[in-house]
């Protein structure tokens, strides 16, 4: 059976930076409430021009060129977000007509904040069962298009940006080692979008009710997220047959700073194990996990051999642990240049586009 390593990683996050002061402009807040009670003091929101798909696509040719592995050779393409581009199509095959994974299968999943942690399973899950070689899994969000600017209860929180990780199939043991995947219904209402699905098509009411907006109780969702961290975290390290003193860093969602150390505490483990950025980018949702995580490798962090736990949780209610052995990319002696690809991956599209419309002319005729 092959083992699946995490051999690339990418982030791609907006320059333009939203300050608590910022915040407290536009709702009655404060810097230091906001630090206080979330550990956040800036987030990064999308420019206009930047979508779910563009910085998903970003991440991901770092991520390639870090795997040194072609687009061409993906089978699949996995994008976690809560805010895909669209309803349909796919938000993972805009990424895929993008970077120009001529022969991977794309798909989007949502599980909220989790999303990172089920998708990267699903990959090492297919690479183990030998049925697929190279994943590409993303987690991207632009929260802030479904931020209420006058809610002050959930417009402190969250921010937008993208990270990517390649799993690859590989003979050398290590890599992911086990993950749990948990969800609770029950517990849907406490953090919520409702509008623009099947329930609450997009309407003029639905609009005015600010049904397009992110719905929270802060307080359900805190309570909640402090209890399973925990343990999804214990649950996935026994599957791994470790322990917590085998652990030598826990990459947590990045939600709230509080919920971090309460964590910690559970787990009885120094907050230095724990890898935190939210003060710098607040709860980026499902790219929290790959963000972080790529930040505590570029700083070099994370050694080869290392036992790193990824947690998450979220909407839904989902929550889940993953447990990697680190190991890095695989060394091989070619070069690939994932980024060039994009250009040919531009023509591809055009030409196929331009294809499909000259056989929609002579298709027309024959009726
Ligand atoms: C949202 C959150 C920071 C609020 O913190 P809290 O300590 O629970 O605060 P409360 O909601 O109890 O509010 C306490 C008071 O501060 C006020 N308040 C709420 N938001 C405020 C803000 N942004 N600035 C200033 N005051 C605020 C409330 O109105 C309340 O005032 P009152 O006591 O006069 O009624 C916290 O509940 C949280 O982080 N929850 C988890 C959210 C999360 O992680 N969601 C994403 C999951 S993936």
């Amino acid at each position: 059976m092959p083992y699946a390593h995490i051999t690339g990683w990418g982030i791609s996050v907006p320059e333009p930076v939203l300050t608590n002061d910022d915040i407290a402009k536009m709702v009655e807040t404060s810097d230091e409430w906001i630090r206080d009670r979330t550990g956040i003091r800036e987030r990064r929101i999308a420019r206009e021009d930047q979508f779910t798909s563009t910085l998903a696509v970003e991440a991901s040719i770092k991520a390639l060129e870090v795997a040194n592995l072609a687009p061409t050779e993906l089978d699949l393409i996995i994008v976690s977000s809560s805010t895909p581009e669209y309803i349909f199509p796919a938000t993972a095959c805009i990424v895929q007509d993008q970077i120009g994974a001529t022969k991977a299968g794309a798909f989007d999943l949502l599980a909220a904040c989790s999303g990172f942690v089920f998708a990267a399973n699903m990959a090492a899950q297919s690479i183990r069962s030998g049925s697929i070689k190279n994943a590409l899994v993303i987690g991207s969000e632009t929260l802030s298009r479904f931020t209420n600017w006058k809610d002050r209860n959930t417009c402190i929180l969250f921010g937008d940006g993208a990270g990517a990780f390649v799993i690859q199939a590989s003979d050398q043991p290590g890599g992911i080692l086990s993950a749990v995947m948990r969800s609770d219904g029950s517990g849907a209402d406490s953090l919520t979008l409702l509008g623009g699905g099947a329930r609450h098509p997009a309407t003029e009411a639905t609009v005015h009710e600010g049904k397009h907006y992110i719905q929270m109780d802060g307080k359900a969702v805190f309570r909640f997220a402090t209890r399973v961290m925990g343990s999804a975290t214990k649950e996935a390290l026994e599957l791994a047959g470790l322990t917590t003193t085998d652990v030598d860093w826990v990459i947590p969602h990045q939600a709230n700073y509080r919920i971090i150390e309460t964590a910690a505490k559970y787990l009885k483990l120094p907050l230095e194990k724990f890898v935190i950025n939210v003060d710098r980018y607040g709860n980026t949702s499902t790219a929290s996990i790959p963000i972080a995580a790529v930040e505590a490798i570029e700083k070099g962090n994370l050694k080869s051999g290392d036992k790193v736990v990824f947690v998450g949780f979220g909407a839904g209610l989902t929550w889940g642990a993953l447990v990697a052995e680190w190991t890095g990319p695989i060394p091989t002696k070619r070069h690939v240049y994932p980024k060039q690809y994009r250009l040919f991956a531009r023509l591809r599209s055009l030409v196929r586009r331009a294809l499909r419309f000259i056989e929609g002319l002579f298709s027309r005729r024959e009726l």
